[in-house]
């Protein structure tokens, strides 16, 4: 099939590499030049594990293609995609829907065959209504469907959950169009993914609902993992526990920091906005924010109860900055309220990141990133493993510092309790 992505981000140019890998015709647009020409120079916009070797492989095919010509991809190709960011909006919590509209706008003036225009962003209910409002200002009904696929990618996984999603949503009353985005997907249906066809509005709904709920599990657990600090239990007992019951499942049941990056903090907010705009009380989303937020400041305050309420020039090691490893996205990591807090208060961060250094902390003072995690490690006072990385997973951190008795606050429970003890190591975790 002739596909066209609009908006070559995380969403945009992974399904449009998978896409052109099954076989179809896929131009990627987007209004950053810069990117289109960096992507036509074969360098990524961002990390994401196997996706140059993708990116390339059909790129060299020639069934992908980056340009920022609207008008020829759209002539070009019969699915048209769009990618473009939802951020929250500036003055709310509502999702900002002024680049899905432009977009739309943009599209529709380039509309000559009929057009399937589908909506992957993730956008509140009712937006695929506005989005064909905008259309219909330029072309006739007939030449156009809107309808709507969110996308369920996760950052650091995006490849393998595109070709092995769990399910593909389509929000659609049209049957040929249905059927159309049925035939788009069969490779991955064939692989075992269910495909659910709903109303428009109703699979809007579904992608939002789907993030906070996921949102909550964490929460959930990281306020058990609270409780289980008090009591002695170990949280990791109680995560098996619950999650062999069928019912619950046992993912998104690992206590650690505070949930971020660039899908559940906001599609949190935007749902508790649409909740509102439809006087509809969504108690239990607000209480997930809410508590998504205090667990930033509870885990901080335990970085500067460890160090005993000393932070003047205490060199603090974070491994790890990114919300989550296998990506460089630092969007609402929660190293972004913990390291201001500590710099603030006088401490030296040193921080080494898989993904390389941040921009984000470039102009700061006292804070510096390093190549590798021995040389960040060296002489810390405390060093935090903050994100999952593999390269985390095995380290000897008692040949790291030989001077001083070393002091390690492991976020993501990498280590054994037992065996830090053993090795003399001061070792704080999470919830155990
Ligand atoms: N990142 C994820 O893991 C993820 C997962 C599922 C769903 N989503 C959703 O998918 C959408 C896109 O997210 P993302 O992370 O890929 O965003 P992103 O910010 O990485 O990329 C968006 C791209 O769209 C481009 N763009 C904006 N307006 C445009 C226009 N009018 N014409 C052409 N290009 C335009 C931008 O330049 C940018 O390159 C969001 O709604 C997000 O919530 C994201």
């Amino acid at each position: 099939m002739k596909i066209c992505m609009i908006g070559v981000g995380y969403v945009g140019l992974v399904s449009g590499a998978c896409f052109a890998d099954l076989g179809n015709t896929v131009l990627c647009v987007d209004k950053d030049k810069k990117k289109i020409d960096k992507l036509n120079q074969n360098i990524m916009p961002f990390f994401e594990p196997g996706l140059k070797d993708i990116v390339t492989k059909n790129f060299f095919s020639k069934r992908l293609r980056f340009t920022d010509d609207l008008n020829y991809a759209i002539k070009n190709s019969d699915i048209i995609f769009i990618c473009v960011g939802t951020p929250s909006s500036k003055k709310s919590r509502s999702a900002d829907l002024k680049y899905v509209f432009q977009a739309a706008s943009d599209l529709s003036k380039y509309i000559n065959t009929f057009k399937i225009i589908v909506t992957k962003s993730t956008v509140p209910v009712s937006t695929g209504d506005k989005i064909e409002q905008i259309i219909l200002r330029k072309k006739k009904r007939k030449l156009f469907e809107v309808i709507s696929n969110p996308e369920f990618l996760r950052e650091g996984e995006a490849i393998r959950d595109f070709r092995f999603p769990d399910r593909i949503v389509v929000g659609s009353e049209n049957k040929k169009v249905i059927k159309k985005m049925q035939s788009l997907y069969d490779p991955i249906l064939k692989k075992g993914a269910k495909f659910f066809s709903t109303s428009r509005k109703g699979a809007e709904l579904i992608k939002y609902a789907s993030n906070a709920f996921l949102a909550t599990k964490i929460s959930f657990i990281n306020e058990i993992a609270n409780l289980c600090e008090k009591t002695g239990v170990n949280i990791e007992d109680v995560s098996i526990g619950i999650g062999l019951d069928n019912r619950i499942g046992g993912r998104f049941l690992r206590a650690g920091p505070a949930y971020g990056g660039s899908c559940f903090p906001k599609d949190t907010q935007a749902l508790v906005s649409t909740g509102d705009d439809y006087k509809t009380n969504l108690s239990i989303v607000k209480s997930v924010i809410k508590s998504n937020n205090s667990r930033k400041i509870l885990l901080t305050k335990r970085i500067k109860l460890i160090l005993s309420n000393k932070l003047k020039n205490k060199k603090i090691t974070f491994l790890g900055v990114t919300f989550k490893p296998n990506t460089d996205d630092m969007r609402e990591s929660s190293s972004l309220v913990m390291i201001p807090y500590l710099l603030k208060n006088g401490a030296i961060i040193n921080y080494y990141d898989p993904s390389g250094p941040k921009n984000i902390f470039s102009k700061k003072k006292n804070i510096k990133f390093y190549n590798n995690f021995k040389d960040a490690c060296y002489n810390a006072d405390l060093i935090i493993i903050h994100t999952e990385w593999e390269e985390f997973k095995a380290i000897d951190f008692s040949k790291l510092n030989k001077k001083r008795k070393i002091k390690i606050f492991d976020l993501r429970n990498l280590y054994s309790k037992k065996i830090m003890k053993k090795k003399g190591i001061a070792y704080y975790s999470i919830g155990r």
